[in-house]
């Protein structure tokens, strides 16, 4: 047998305890696996003494998790703090300086600081693995920087953020409240320390940068990704949306096209309708959804559990194991000397629209809103004036879709309807993705 393979974790949340149980409950078959046995030698987190549901017994306590990257007996550091600076990321950087191996759940710090900490690793030769940052369980990571190698991918598109999933399927399914449902989320372990971060959007673009970069061979570009969170879609919305024939999910997607022979990749997170019968429509409550369209490898949908302990610990395990058998990748996918940035999207993308606008219940304003539109050259496929349940008594609200139409020219018009005298209170718009 090889010499054995010694790690330490730092941060001892859900993802790290159920790290350590998988760890320990596999042992043997994991060293079976790759020939070597794997030991955690010693651990870090900000409480000692609180209840976690697995022993520490065995393992050294070190209140200083930057004291593991100096540590002789340790080969392998897994990263479970989070955050993209601070700890976390000193943590990464001085561990891989010091020539350890680094493992880790943190989307953000690869997100932010991808391209230095892909440097440092090149050049102390050793392995910086993030599979358990994108999309908990599914091992999209592998698949695309690895199984997908021979082809050109197109598209990478999917539900990436476990908590907003599960606040909108379960307001869709169960009719629960948007706080209701996030309660339950952070309850289950799903979202982030901050949740802000999910329900802004963040996280998800953090995760799609890190995709979109694989997928496209570009260097990761967080400020290239557009973002909208889903805090403004209302329960009436969801149901809007499904009476329409669509459900509304947080959608995160990374698309490459070319404008003559120079490439472009447009990256976006946003709230959008999709098709009900789409593939994704069917991701419920925490679980994650990716569909990769590409060259020779046509198109390929993943589901999988994308956020929880056991999920992303399943991930980090696949990849404390690869280092373990001596399986050795570039941790963006490609030497970072090829990887050029990200190339630029155009402003203005062409789509579908669904808006939802109040107006006021007299004869005339929903042709109002009909006329504005059709001013600026945009047709509408669909609209209703539902009024049951509406928000303000005298204001009912107006949904629509649109057909096919530029971005820039459906703000525009939305922006212009909201000096009309009786159009008021907010309005949502969203794209919808028929499929
Ligand atoms: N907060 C994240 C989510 C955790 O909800 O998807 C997994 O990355």
């Amino acid at each position: 047998m090889k010499k054995k393979l010694r790690l330490a974790i730092a941060g001892l949340g859900t993802v790290g305890c159920a790290t350590l149980r998988q760890l320990r409950i596999r042992s043997e078959e994991l060293a079976r696996v790759c020939g070597r046995e794997m030991e955690v030698v010693a651990v870090s987190a900000r409480e000692r003494g609180k209840e976690r549901g697995v022993s520490l017994d065995g393992l050294d306590w070190c209140e200083d998790a930057l004291s593991l990257a100096a540590r002789d007996d340790v080969d392998l550091v897994v990263e479970l703090i989070g955050g993209h600076e601070g700890t976390a990321l000193q943590l990464m950087e001085a561990s891989l300086a010091a020539g350890k191996h680094v493992v880790t759940a943190n989307k953000a710090a690869c997100a932010h600081h991808g391209v230095a900490l892909a440097r440092l690793a090149e050049s102390r030769g050793v392995q910086l693995r993030f599979e358990a940052g994108i999309a908990g369980g599914i091992p999209v990571v592998k698949i695309v920087r690895e199984a997908l190698s021979g082809n050109q991918i197109h598209e990478a598109r999917g539900i990436l953020n476990g908590t907003c999933n599960y606040i909108l399927s379960s307001m869709t399914m169960h009719g629960r409240s948007y706080a209701e449902a996030l309660r339950e989320a952070q309850r289950l372990g799903y979202a982030e320390a901050d949740p802000g971060l999910d329900v802004d959007g963040l996280d998800a673009a953090h995760k799609l940068a890190l995709l979109s970069g694989l997928a496209f061979r570009h260097r990761p570009c967080l400020d290239a990704v557009r973002v909208e969170g889903i805090e403004r879609v209302t329960q009436e919305d969801i149901g809007f949306a499904r009476e329409f024939g669509y459900e509304i999910r947080l959608l995160a997607t990374a698309r490459c096209g070319f404008h003559g022979s120079e490439k472009n990749v447009e990256q976006w997170v946003r709230p959008a309708l999709i098709g009900r019968d789409s593939l994704l429509a069917h991701i419920q409550e925490a679980r994650n959804g990716i569909s990769l369209r590409g060259d020779f490898g046509g198109n390929l949908f993943l589901a999988g559990d994308g956020a929880g302990g056991a999920a992303t610990a399943s991930a980090v395990v696949a990849d404390i194991l690869d280092v373990a058998c001596g399986r050795e990748v570039f941790p963006l996918g490609a030497p970072l000397d090829a990887l050029p940035e990200c190339p630029p999207a155009p402003e203005d993308g062409e789509g579908q629209f669904y808006l939802r606008v109040h107006a006021a219940d007299r004869p005339g304003s929903m042709a109002k809103i009909a006329e504005g539109l059709a001013r600026a050259d945009i047709s509408i496929e669909k609209i209703a004036q539902p009024g049951v349940g509406a928000a303000h008594p005298s204001h009912l609200p107006v949904v629509l879709l649109t057909h096919e139409t530029g971005e820039k020219r459906m703000r525009e018009a939305v922006a212009s309807l909201a000096q009309e005298r009786d159009v008021v209170a907010s309005s949502l718009l969203l794209r919808v993705e028929a499929r």
